[in-house]
């Protein structure tokens, strides 16, 4: 049995207690929260995709801190689940690293890419495993077109455009740009990454984008350059009219068929060949989330570092966003410094 500690308990943290409830061979012992409401269970944040954070782990039965660092403190945690908001992550991380426990961490790994670079500098010294939870990589649907781009089973790609817009969430913390970063940095992230997990770092930048509700990026389109693929565009934002809810998408075209992502379709992946009838791909069931804590936990078991995704990989996806937001502050394309 992995005993797990979970820091934050608002929709992330909520949806990490889920996961964990319905896995065998783990259980949650301990959770924080400096919410006393949400420490107490009285206020539960919800998830803004279906069937996220439904709030049916009973916090009562666990050992409850108001500080994520009593929490890294307490003997019968081995595993710490890292939920906090940004800015929290380089102090927890840091200590939850030094602690000699492993740790999972939320996205983005640090609120500047700086910061980022000292927790995978950390987590290399550090005796316990840790792994940013970039979902997507875990994200049935995208784990398939990982895939196919790799086996190049339909050819090479030739375009690729991601698509991952919502309406604002609200609260306080995202609606502090300086706190999370604007959309940029917290939702468009996902994309940049998982860009870079099929394609590698990009050569250069090219972003636009605006701020509406943060003083940051709400919501920016970016063109990665590439050698070897002819077009890769993202679009990531949250300033979209209250009542949109929340779109994630991909169109990938390669030589010899068109793949296309729609969640909310009633067969989410498609796939387009030439003179055939378009075929719904069949999907393993559950979200992102389930099969990246499920993967984790078997690294944990097995003692072997995560290797579908790195903390490196995690704090070189930072240092791409930093770079799409230099590219909108000055209209021009950024190179970007892989090493
Ligand atoms: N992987 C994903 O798809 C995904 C989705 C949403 C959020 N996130 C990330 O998860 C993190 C949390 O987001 P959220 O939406 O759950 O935020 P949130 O604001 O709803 O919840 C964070 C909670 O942490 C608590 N907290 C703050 N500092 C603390 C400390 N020192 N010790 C203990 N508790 C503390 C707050 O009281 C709050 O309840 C962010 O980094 C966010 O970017 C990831």
């Amino acid at each position: 049995m992995i005993n797990v500690g979970v820091i934050g308990l608002g929709m992330m943290g909520n949806t990490h207690l889920d996961v964990y409830a319905n896995l065998e061979g783990v259980k949650v012992v301990a959770v924080a929260d400096r919410d006393p409401k949400r420490l107490a269970g009285e206020d539960r944040a919800g998830g803004n995709i279906e069937g996220q954070a439904q709030g049916g782990f009973d916090l009562q039965s666990v050992a409850r801190y108001a500080e994520g660092d009593e929490l890294i403190a307490d003997p019968s945690v081995q595993v710490i689940d890292l939920c906090a908001p940004t800015p929290a992550h380089l102090a927890l991380g840091e200590a939850a690293l030094a602690s000699g426990k492993h740790l999972l961490i939320e996205k983005p790994l640090a609120r500047t890419a700086a910061d980022a670079k000292r927790l995978a500098d950390a987590a290399d010294q550090a005796a316990g495993l840790a792994m940013p939870a970039m979902c997507m990589r875990f994200w049935p649907g995208w784990t398939w077109l990982k895939r196919v781009i790799d086996e190049q089973a339909y050819g090479r790609v030739l375009a690729a455009t991601f698509r991952r817009v919502a309406q604002h969430p609200g609260g306080p913390f995202y609606e502090n740009g300086d706190a999370c970063g604007g959309a940029i940095l917290d939702l468009h992230i996902h994309d940049t990454d998982f860009i870079q997990h099929c394609f590698g770092p990009p050569r250069r930048v090219f972003s636009r984008g605006y701020s509406k509700i943060t003083n940051t990026v709400d919501h920016v389109v970016t063109q990665y350059e590439y050698d070897g693929v002819p077009l890769v565009t993202a679009e990531g934002g949250w300033a979209m009219a209250d009542g949109f809810g929340f779109s994630m998408r991909y169109t990938v075209n390669f030589e010899r068929a068109t793949a296309v992502f729609d969640l909310a379709a009633e067969h989410p992946l498609t796939l387009h060949e030439p003179g055939k009838e378009a075929q719904p791909i069949e999907l393993e069931p559950g979200m992102g989330y389930a099969h990246e804590i499920a993967y984790f936990l078997d690294c944990v078991r097995k003692g072997e570092a995560p290797s579908v995704v790195t903390m490196r990989d995690a704090a070189r996806a930072v240092r791409i966003i930093e770079a799409e937001a230099q590219s909108i502050a000055s209209g021009e394309p950024v190179t970007f410094e892989s090493a």
